[in-house]
């Protein structure tokens, strides 16, 4: 009988289509077998009582990103990669991004500088494509896709990132003739603009006026937009963090209509509100992200889209600034304008236990669900599959062993970010990764850090078109 190098006994295993339980065996950093009962490991593992479930994919998430103006993220590789296998993930997808004027082999290989040496997991890069010159559609993104960079980000907003319709058609062309997945921030700049004008001159500058400037009518509009233009071409096209019902109901219209539109969400637009940037002073800031999030009633469409399937994927949008830093949310001051606030918040660590505790504790989701949202359908949708996102035989052991019963209360103190404050903080869980293992490597067990940096593995993925069938 082979010796493994490592043997997970008596654990409930779940994949994004079953839960059974048996013994799972790992040799070279890959899933050698699974049966009812496995010996002969060098080392066991005992998971009684216990969840054993593929590594958590978070395919949207903001390392170290130059940002454009004086801002810093807080988290670097090393730091967000280590929060990251903390909270349960062990792949990440970050990106790499195109700053105007810059040619796209440059920023691929600034952002592999960031990354090399830092990463306790193992990670790919998405592309954000600002400047689309007929170099970068005809040479470089086709060069780029062959090489592993298989999809990639389009803003139509943020005055330094956003793309007309003309240049984001031209990119669409581009990744159906190569086969890459195109992922859009959907609002409307213009109106953005015209609000936050109107909203300024009437002395409407606090955080919470940045709900106000970005109301769910431009995500709705930018949505259809997107669909159309997806339509138009005849390619995919994946809709990134989905705030609420209006962005929502355009998606699901399309997918009836046989587009094959698919969409992410993210753990603020489930448990955050409006409410959040309505605070004292500039503690609003703390969640100024895009789109912001909504209310109650979003909320309840936002679960239900991850239940029905029209959304896929749950992401993080982990996108770091500290609070209480000259480079961070103050960064202009901390009487700033809602539009000179750096966009976004940090959640690559509480996402899969906030997920895991509201959707599989309190009943709203099976295990095989959360599974397919935050493991297994990023895999296929961005081209991991079937090396990541699964538990099967010649798969890599990114495992993670689940405790049901381990109840734990958010706050920033037990987190391994680098910034410092939570936007969960104060929320009750239940059921938290106690082990998890990346290419058959303990990275973090019971607390305790085992992996070393730099162990990481830069992943050059496949095409995602050729795994898509059956997820819509
Ligand atoms: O506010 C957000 N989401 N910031 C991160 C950048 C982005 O648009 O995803
Ligand atoms: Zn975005
Ligand atoms: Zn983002």
């Amino acid at each position: 009988m082979a010796e493994f190098d490592l043997v997970i006994k008596n654990g409930k295993i779940a994949t994004s289509s079953d839960v059974f339980d048996a013994d799972l065996g790992i040799i070279d950093g890959r899933i050698a077998a699974i049966a009812s009962s496995l010996d002969n490991g060098k080392r066991e593992i005992d998971a009684s009582g216990k969840f054993v479930l593929p590594g958590g994919i978070d395919a949207h998430c903001h390392f170290d990103q130059p940002t454009g103006d004086d801002s810093i993220m807080a988290d670097d590789f090393l730091t967000g990669t280590r929060s990251a296998a903390y909270g349960g993930t062990t792949t990440i997808i970050p990106f790499a991004l195109q700053m105007q004027g810059q040619s796209l082999p440059d920023a691929i290989k600034d952002y592999h500088l960031r990354a090399d040496g830092k990463c306790y997991i193992d990670y790919a890069f998405h592309l954000i494509i600002t400047d689309p010159t007929p170099q970068l559609t005809g040479q470089d993104l086709p060069a780029a896709i062959a090489d592993g960079y298989t999809s990639f980000k389009i803003y139509m907003t943020y005055d330094s990132l956003k793309l007309n319709d003309r240049q984001i058609l031209d990119l669409l062309a581009t990744a159906k003739k190569e086969g890459a997945m195109p992922m859009i921030h959907a609002e409307n700049a213009d109106c953005i603009d015209w609000l936050t004008s109107q909203l300024e001159a009437d002395g409407k500058t606090a955080p919470f006026y940045h709900t106000q400037a970005r109301p769910a009518l431009v995500e709705r509009e930018a949505t259809h937009r997107a669909v159309t233009l997806s339509e138009l071409v005849g390619t995919p096209v994946l809709i990134v963090h989905v705030s609420g019902k209006e962005a929502l109901e355009q998606i699901r219209m399309a997918q009836n209509r046989g587009i094959p539109i698919y969409a992410e969400t993210c753990p603020q637009y489930l448990f955050l509100s409006g409410d959040a940037l309505d605070q004292e002073g500039f503690e609003g800031a703390k969640c100024v992200c895009s789109p912001p999030p909504r209310d109650e009633a979003n909320q309840k469409f936002v679960w239900r889209s991850l239940i029905n399937g029209t959304c896929q994927i749950f992401s993080s949008d982990h996108a770091p600034f500290k609070f209480e830093d000259d480079a961070g949310k103050k960064v202009n001051g901390e009487e700033a304008p809602f539009s000179k606030i750096p966009n976004g918040i940090p959640g690559v660590e509480t996402r899969l236990p906030l997920l895991f505790s509201a959707g599989v504790m309190e009943g709203r989701m099976d295990l095989t669900r959360f599974v397919a949202l935050t493991s297994t359908n990023p895999a296929k949708l961005y081209g991991l599959y079937p090396q990541k996102g699964s538990l099967t035989v010649g798969s890599d052991a990114d495992i993670v062993i689940w405790d049901p019963d381990k109840h734990v209360q958010i706050n920033n103190e037990i987190l391994h970010h680098a910034v410092d404050y939570t936007p969960y903080e104060g929320i009750d869980v239940q059921g938290w990764p106690v082990t998890v293992i990346s290419r058959g490597d303990v990275v973090v067990d019971y607390g305790e850090l085992i992996g070393k940096p730099g162990r990481g593995h830069f992943i050059h993925r496949t095409k995602p078109l050729e795994t898509l069938h059956g997820l819509l």
